[in-house]
């Protein structure tokens, strides 16, 4: 977890130092820091709290310096406090490092420093990435051989960046978490993820596990794990600067519910053929001899793969949708027959990279469905298939659901199509021919949708349940997720038929139930009407003429189309509701407490 960014060139370095926080605080917002070379040595400011404190700590600095480092923290060792706050510097303030990761041998690092006379202030494991270094420059090495034999003592994962006095470049590692590097003419900038320096330069050079880097404003040296000076290929990303700002909308989630209109356009462009009802993710590995398929993933990239294995299965293909937390414990072995599908928005999510990992090592083919290109997982994977839903800075997960969930309805139906004993589903020509219209629908529900209303009329109740079947659980699980997110209410997600197993004792008058009901599932009828016998408020979210309608309280309607198409769009419904709910409720609905947009660690 964390953010971190870093700046050398012929600029000022305090400009897009703090930009590139600013873009990267969803990464975590535990506490902020900046540390630049001065003509005197280092400077560093820093402290707990989101980047706008660390803002008007600076705000009266004047900088001529050029070069620096950012870091905006998760905190995993030690609370968010000042002291905890990155960069962290040595002991004789000569060094100051970010990092993004966990380093697991600090404790034993530590001791052995501290043995040797170097002092530590803090509770944090990167603290002695810059003491090490600080003992090598100590032993008469260079900058660069100092920070290279600093980082061959660490285990763990990392993504470091360093300024040390009296060089002019950065120092920099990547070992299992991201880290790319911008291009701009003289300039260069180094960072967790693209937005945080996309409004400089959309040239950027992906940097591979293992990789040391030394960045001058004069040019760039990778030594690759082999201790080989290495060529990386530098690339153009296609996202715009634009779609990193929030434009009219208050806040980030706002502006990409509202962007799936067009991000599902992308995820859907030449993939597949409306006339012929076809479908082509233009793969390139053979996935024929498939057997049985594993979706890895975490929070709401799991619900999108219960999305997909619950298709798979429909069309005879063997699925199961895996908690990626929970693989080495609940996933058996998978055989070379399989194939282990890793979604993730990020691609850099720890559990569902090591599920990934130990799937491949027991000879599985494996896919990556992810959102950013050359993320860890897609680099990972046998093949990438990307989501194309353009950059989501908002903590909860929203036009990123959808495009996975499209993006995995459409390789069901290839699998389907491809493997022994699979079977596209009978309404094949109907489901294509409304993807055509989703984007269309999911218009027609923002502009309809009576979600900001129905927020207020469940204002502050005990507790919130979303029930569904088939593709409706995994719908009412997420919408569960992300009303928990955004408002921190009590909600859940169920599957209809297990109320009555349980989760009914806790109905009552106080707990409104929201039924996911598109398709002719008598049987979530029947277990709506269980709850609303018991006091609950029923809102339906379904098409008008649904049978439903007559048992609920209240409705969020949504065009009445293939079901896949419907449960995306009762998605839709349900993102509003969470995000109205939270905005009555004046939650920081962009940056939830205790969370972070990407999970590093495991
Ligand atoms: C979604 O709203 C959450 N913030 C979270 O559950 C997220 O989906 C999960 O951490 C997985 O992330 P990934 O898709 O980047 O792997």
């Amino acid at each position: 977890m964390c953010g971190i960014i870093a700046h050398v060139g012929d600029r000022e370095a305090l400009d897009p130092l703090v930009t590139g926080l600013e873009k990267l605080e969803y990464r975590g917002y535990d506490s902020a820091g900046i540390a630049v070379k001065n003509g005197h040595g280092l400077d560093v400011w820093k402290c707990s709290g989101q980047v706008s404190d660390l803002k008007r700590t600076i705000d009266t600095v004047e900088s001529n310096a050029t070069l620096g480092i950012g870091h905006t923290r998760w905190s995993t060792h030690g609370p968010p406090t000042d002291e905890n706050a990155h960069p962290h510097t040595d002991d004789s303030d000569r060094v100051a490092a970010v990092h993004n990761g966990i380093i697991e041998n600090y404790e034993t690092l530590k001791e052995k420093l501290s043995e040797d006379g170097y002092e530590f202030t803090s509770d944090t494991d990167t603290e002695v990435i810059p003491n090490l270094i600080s003992y090598y420059l100590d032993r008469g090495n260079e900058p660069l051989a100092a920070f290279e034999h600093a980082v061959s003592d660490l285990d763990g994962s990392y993504a470091i960046a360093t300024v040390i006095e009296g060089s002019d470049s950065i120092f920099a590692a990547r070992q299992g978490s991201p880290l790319v590097l911008g291009l701009e003419e003289d300039n260069y900038y180094l960072a967790s993820d693209v937005p945080a320096f996309l409004g400089q330069t959309d040239t950027v050079l992906y940097l591979d596990d293992g990789d040391v880097l030394e960045v001058r404003s004069d040019g760039v040296e990778i030594i690759d794990e082999e201790g080989h000076l290495a060529q990386r290929e530098v690339e153009q990303v296609d996202w715009q600067p634009g779609e990193t700002e929030k434009a009219q909308f208050d806040h980030y989630m706002l502006k990409e519910i509202h962007n799936q209109p067009e991000s599902l356009q992308k995820t859907l462009e030449g993939r597949f053929d409306r006339d012929r009802g076809e479908i082509d993710l233009d793969l390139e590995i053979d996935l024929s001899g498939v057997e049985s398929v594993q979706l890895v993933a975490c929070g709401t990239s799991y619900h999108a793969a219960m999305f997909g294995a619950s298709l798979l299965n429909q069309c005879g293909v063997s699925a199961r949708a895996i908690r990626a937390s929970e693989y080495d414990v609940s996933a058996g072995t998978p055989s070379e027959e399989t194939l282990c599908i890793a979604v993730t928005q990020s691609g850099e999510t720890a559990d569902t990279l090591t599920a990934l990992k130990r799937a491949k090592k027991a000879g599985a083919t494996s896919l990556a469905v992810t959102n950013v290109v050359q993320s860890s997982a897609a680099r990972e994977a046998d093949e990438p298939i990307y989501i194309r839903a353009g950059p989501e800075i908002g903590v909860a997960a929203t036009k990123t659901f959808s495009s996975q969930a499209v993006t995995l309805t459409l390789l069901s139906q290839y699998l389907a199509e491809i493997t022994d004993g699979g079977e596209p589903l009978d309404t094949l020509e109907e489901l294509v021919s409304d993807l055509s219209e989703l984007s269309d629908a999911v218009e027609q529900v923002l502009q309809t949708s009576g979600a900001e209303r129905l927020s207020r009329t469940y204002l502050n109740e005990k507790a919130y349940f979303f029930i569904g079947r088939g593709l409706g659980c995994s719908v009412a699980k997420e919408g569960a997720l992300k009303f928990k997110e955004v408002t921190y209410e009590h909600a859940e997600g169920f599957a209809s038929g297990e109320l009555k197993h349980g989760p009914l004792a806790l109905v009552t008058e106080r707990t409104p139930v929201f039924t996911i009901c598109v398709d002719d599932s008598q049987k979530t009828v029947t277990n709506a009407e269980e709850a609303k016998t018991r006091g609950a408020p029923i809102v339906a979210v379904c098409p008008p003429d649904h049978e439903v309608v007559d048992t609920a309280d209240e409705h969020l309607y949504v065009p009445d189309m293939h079901p896949v198409c419907s449960y995306l769009l009762a998605n839709v419904q349900l993102q509003l509701l969470s995000y109205y709910s939270a905005t009555e409720l004046d939650r920081a609905i962009d940056k939830p407490r205790n969370l972070a947009k990407s999970v590093t660690v495991e």
